[in-house]
C-alpha cells in the first residue's frame, strides 16, 4: 500500500528491499543520466565511463534511441503468441546486415545469459554431441547453464554444484603473463589440442563458447593468430564455434565484432548489453539452416525482440553506422591506450595497459618482476576516481584490473578529461 505509507527515501527502500545478492553501494544512487554524465542524489555529476557494464553505448537519452523508444511506446509494446511485431523484423534483418555472411538469422532473448543457454541448447541439439569447451577467466551468465561455462570468479560458481556436465576449460592465451602475444596464442591453442586429445575427443564436442577479449576475466585480448587457430581447430572437428560478443561486439573493440581482430567467421554469434543501449535484449545469430536444424518449437521465449527494445536496437544500429561510431572507438581508444601508456611509463604499479579498442584494461601489479596483482590499490583507485567524479569498474580474476569502457561517441575532450582524473586518482 504504497500511497497509505510514510514515504521514505528510496537509497533506505533499496537498502531494506533489494537484494544483498547485488552487493550494491548506498553511495551509487543515480537519479538522472544525460549524454556521457550521471547525477546522483546529492547533485553530483560523473562521467560515466561504466555505461551500465557495457550497455549504454551511445550515452544516456541519447536523442534518437528514446524518440525510437516513445514511438514504439505509444504503438505497440508487446506481442507473442498472436504474431510479432514490425521493429522485430527490422532489427533481425538489420543485424543480418551488421553480421559477415552467412550468418542471417536470428533468435532473440532479453539477457546477455540467456542467449548463451540458447547457444548451447542449439549446438547440442544440432550436432547430437555433449561436450561444451569454454576458456578460463571467461564469463559468459550466471544462469545454471552458462554459469558452467563461467570461470572468471570462484564467488560465482561456489556452491552451485554439480555443473552442467561435459563442459572442459582450456587455458585462455594471456599475453601478459604467458610471455607475449604469439607465444600465448601458441601455448593456448596447444592446450586446446591436448584437451580435445585427451579429455574430451574432439568429435564430442558441441560447441566452443569464447570471447574475443575477456570482459569480467580481465579485459584480455585473444589475438588474431588465436582466433585464427581456435576457426581451424573448430572447423577440423566439426565443433560450432560461438562467439560471446556480448561485452565485446557492437564496435566496442573498433571493429564491429570482437571476432573480425582475426578476420575469421564463427558459426553461432551471440550479443546483449549494448543492443538496445540498456534496454533488456539480446540476441543469437547463426546461419539459416542451423536454426532450421534446431527446429520448431527446439526452444522458446515470452519476452525476447520485445517491440520497444528492437525500436531502441534498430535506432542503436543507424547511430552507429550514420555517425561512425565504430571508426570513432577505434580512433579514441587510441588516444585513451596513449594517455594510460604514459600514465603506466611514470608509475611502477600499472603491470600492463592492453585491449582493443574502447574496451582498454589497466592491470595493477605490486612490482612488474613478480607482476603480484595488487587488489588493494586498485580498489583504492576505483574510489578515489568515482570521488573525483570519473566512474570505473573493474574486473580480472584477481580483481586487479580497471577496466574502461566509455561511450562509443565518446569525445577526445572526454577522455582527455577522464585521464586527467585518473592521473589524479593514481597519486591516492
Ligand atoms: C561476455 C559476457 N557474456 C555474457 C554475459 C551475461 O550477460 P547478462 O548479464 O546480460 O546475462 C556478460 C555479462 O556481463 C558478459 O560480459
Amino acid at each position: 500500500m504504497l500511497e497509505t505509507r510514510t514515504t521514505p527515501d528510496f537509497v533506505t527502500l533499496a537498502r531494506e528491499h533489494i537484494s544483498p545478492v547485488l552487493g550494491l553501494k548506498a553511495e551509487r544512487a543515480f537519479v538522472r543520466g544525460e549524454g556521457h554524465r550521471l547525477f546522483d542524489v546529492q547533485g553530483h555529476a560523473y562521467l560515466d565511463f561504466v555505461c551500465g557494464i557495457a550497455c549504454t553505448i551511445l550515452g544516456h537519452r541519447h536523442p534518437v534511441v528514446t524518440d525510437a523508444i516513445h514511438r514504439q511506446v505509444d504503438t505497440l509494446a508487446h506481442i507473442n503468441g498472436a504474431g510479432f511485431a514490425e521493429p522485430t523484423a527490422r532489427l533481425a534483418a538489420a543485424l543480418a546486415d551488421a553480421l559477415p555472411d552467412p550468418l542471417d538469422t536470428v533468435f532473440f532473448s532479453n539477457a546477455g545469459t540467456e542467449v548463451i543457454e540458447a547457444a548451447i541448447k542449439l549446438a547440442r541439439r544440432v550436432t547430437g554431441r555433449p561436450g561444451i569447451v569454454a576458456f578460463r577467466g571467461g564469463f559468459h551468465g550466471r544462469t545454471m547453464g552458462s554459469v558452467a561455462l563461467t570461470s572468471s570468479n570462484p564467488n560465482y560458481r561456489a556452491g552451485y554444484e554439480p555443473m552442467l556436465p561435459s563442459v572442459y576449460h582450456a587455458p585462455f592465451p594471456d599475453a601478459y603473463r604467458m610471455g607475449g602475444e604469439e607465444e600465448a596464442s601458441r601455448q593456448a591453442l596447444a592446450a586446446l589440442r591436448d584437451l580435445l586429445t585427451n579429455e574430451i575427443p574432439g568429435r564430442s564436442v558441441a560447441a566452443l563458447v569464447l570471447e574475443a577479449e575477456q570482459g569480467e576475466g580481465g579485459y584480455r585480448p585473444a589475438s588474431a593468430s588465436f582466433l585464427r587457430g581456435v576457426r581451424e581447430i573448430c572447423d577440423e572437428y566439426g565443433i560450432l564455434w560461438v562467439a560471446d560478443e556480448i561485452q565485446c561486439g557492437f564496435g566496442r573493440t573498433g571493429k564491429m565484432w570482437g571476432f573480425e581482430h582475426g578476420d575469421v567467421v564463427p558459426d553461432v554469434v551471440c550479443v546483449a548489453k549494448g543492443i538496445a543501449n540498456g534496454l533488456p535484449l539480446s540476441a543469437l545469430v547463426t546461419r539459416r539452416e542451423l536454426q532450421e536444424r534446431w527446429g520448431v518449437g527446439a526452444h522458446g521465449t515470452t519476452f525476447g525482440g520485445n517491440p520497444i527494445s528492437c525500436a531502441a536496437g534498430v535506432a542503436v544500429l543507424d547511430t552507429i553506422q550514420r555517425d561512425g561510431l565504430v571508426a570513432n572507438a577505434a580512433a579514441r581508444g587510441a588516444e585513451l591506450r596513449a594517455g594510460l601508456e604514459r600514465l603506466q611509463r611514470e608509475d611502477a604499479g600499472i603491470g600492463d595497459v592492453r585491449g582493443y579498442g574502447l574496451m582498454i584494461g589497466v592491470e595493477f601489479v605490486t612490482d612488474r618482476d613478480s607482476k603480484a596483482p595488487d587488489e588493494p590499490r586498485t580498489s583504492r583507485v576505483l574510489a578515489k576516481a568515482a570521488e573525483l567524479g570519473l566512474l570505473l569498474l573493474g574486473c580480472g580474476t584477481d580483481h586487479n584490473v580497471i577496466r574502461w569502457i566509455p561511450p562509443l561517441n565518446v569525445t577526445s575532450d572526454e577522455i582527455t578529461e577522464a585521464l586527467g582524473i585518473f592521473e589524479q586518482a593514481l597519486r591516492g
